[in-house]
C-alpha cells in the first residue's frame, strides 16, 4: 500500500519513523523543501517528491501541512477516491471536503510527538460514511507509532488535542520546573536533569505496572505530616490541579477559535 504524506515536517517525521520500522508500507513524502525531503529519505529510506502525483483509490494520502497552508496545498490535487487521513488541527471533515472537491473518504487523526519513538497516543475520528476497512487502515498506520483511541464525536479531536496532543509540552514544563528546583538546591544542571527525568521515568513505570489510580499512588508516597505532604500541600494551596484544568481548557478554546478562523 502506498501512503503519501503531503507535508514533510515534524509530525510527518514522527509518524514515518514508526511506519518505516514496520516495513510493510511504500511511503512517499511530498514537501516543497529539498532539505526536508532529503532528510526524510536519508533517515527512513522513504521516497520523496516536491509534487503529489495523481493518486488511485488504493492509495492513502496523509494531510500533514499546517492548517493555514492546507487549502493552497490541496488545490488541484488528484485524489481519485484515495483514503485521506488528516492530522491537521482545526480543519473539520466539512472544511476538508470543501477543500477536496467534496471527497468523502476522510478520517481525522490527532497524534502527538512521542509517535517519533513508538510511544505516541493518537485520537481518531471517522464520520458515519467510513467503513470498517478504512478505519482499520488508519488504525494500523497509527498503531505503528503507539496507542490509538477512537473518538465518537468530531469535537473529541479538539478535546484530545488539549490532553495528549499538547500534553508532551505540559510534561516537559513540569520536568523543567523540577530541574530548576534541583539547580536552586545546588545540583548541577546535568544532575538536576538526571534527577528530574529519573523521577518521571520511575513514577510513570510504577503507575503503569501497578495499575493503581494516580490519586492512590500519590497517597501511597505521602504520609500525613511528612516531607511529600508538605510539598503537595503547597501545590494544593496554589490549586495546581485547577491550573492544569484551566490550561487544558485554554488549549481547547484556542483549538475552537482556530477552527472558526479556518472555516472558509
Ligand atoms: N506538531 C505537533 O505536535 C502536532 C500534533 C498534532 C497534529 N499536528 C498537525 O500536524 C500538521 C503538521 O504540523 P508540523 O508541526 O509537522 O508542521 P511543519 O513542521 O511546519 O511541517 C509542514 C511541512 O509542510 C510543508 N508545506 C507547506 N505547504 C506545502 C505545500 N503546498 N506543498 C508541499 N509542502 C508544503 C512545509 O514547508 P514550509 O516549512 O516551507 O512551510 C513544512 O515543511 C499540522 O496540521 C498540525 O496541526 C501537529
Amino acid at each position: 500500500m502506498s501512503v503519501y504524506f503531503l507535508g514533510g515536517g515534524n509530525m510527518t517525521s514522527a509518524i514515518v519513523a514508526g511506519m518505516s520500522k514496520q516495513g510493510s508500507y511504500d511511503i512517499v513524502v511530498i514537501d516543497r523543501n529539498l532539505e526536508k525531503r532529503e532528510h526524510l529519505s536519508r533517515c527512513y529510506q522513504v521516497r520523496s517528491s516536491d509534487k503529489l502525483p495523481e493518486l488511485t483509490a488504493t492509495d492513502v494520502l496523509v494531510l500533514a501541512v499546517k492548517p493555514q497552508d492546507m487549502q493552497q496545498a490541496t488545490t488541484g490535487i488528484k485524489i481519485n477516491g484515495a483514503l485521506v487521513l488528516s492530522i491537521a488541527a482545526g480543519l473539520t471533515v466539512d472544511i476538508l471536503r470543501q477543500f477536496l472537491n467534496n471527497h468523502q473518504r476522510i478520517i481525522r487523526i490527532m497524534p502527538n510527538t512521542p509517535c517519533q519513538i513508538g510511544l505516541g497516543i493518537s485520537g481518531l475520528f471517522a464520520p458515519a460514511n467510513i467503513d470498517a476497512a478504512d478505519k482499520a487502515i488508519a488504525e494500523n498506520i497509527m498503531r505503528t507509532t503507539g496507542d490509538v483511541i477512537w473518538l465518537e464525536e468530531e469535537s473529541g479531536i479538539n478535546r484530545i488535542a488539549g490532553i495528549s496532543g499538547s500534553g508532551p509540552a505540559y510534561v516537559f514544563y513540569f520536568l523543567n520546573a523540577l530541574q530548576q528546583a534541583g539547580i536552586q538546591l545546588g545540583f548541577t544542571a546535568q544532575q538536576a536533569h538526571q534527577l528530574s527525568l529519573g523521577t518521571f521515568k520511575g513514577a510513570v513505570a510504577l503507575a503503569e505496572q501497578s495499575g493503581l489510580d494516580f490519586s492512590q499512588l500519590q497517597k501511597n508516597v505521602t504520609s500525613k505530616g511528612g516531607t511529600t505532604f508538605a510539598a503537595t500541600a503547597v501545590f494544593d494551596q496554589h490549586q495546581l490541579t485547577q491550573v492544569v484544568l484551566d490550561g487544558v481548557a485554554a488549549s481547547i478554546v484556542r483549538a475552537e477559535q482556530m477552527q472558526q478562523q479556518l472555516t472558509p
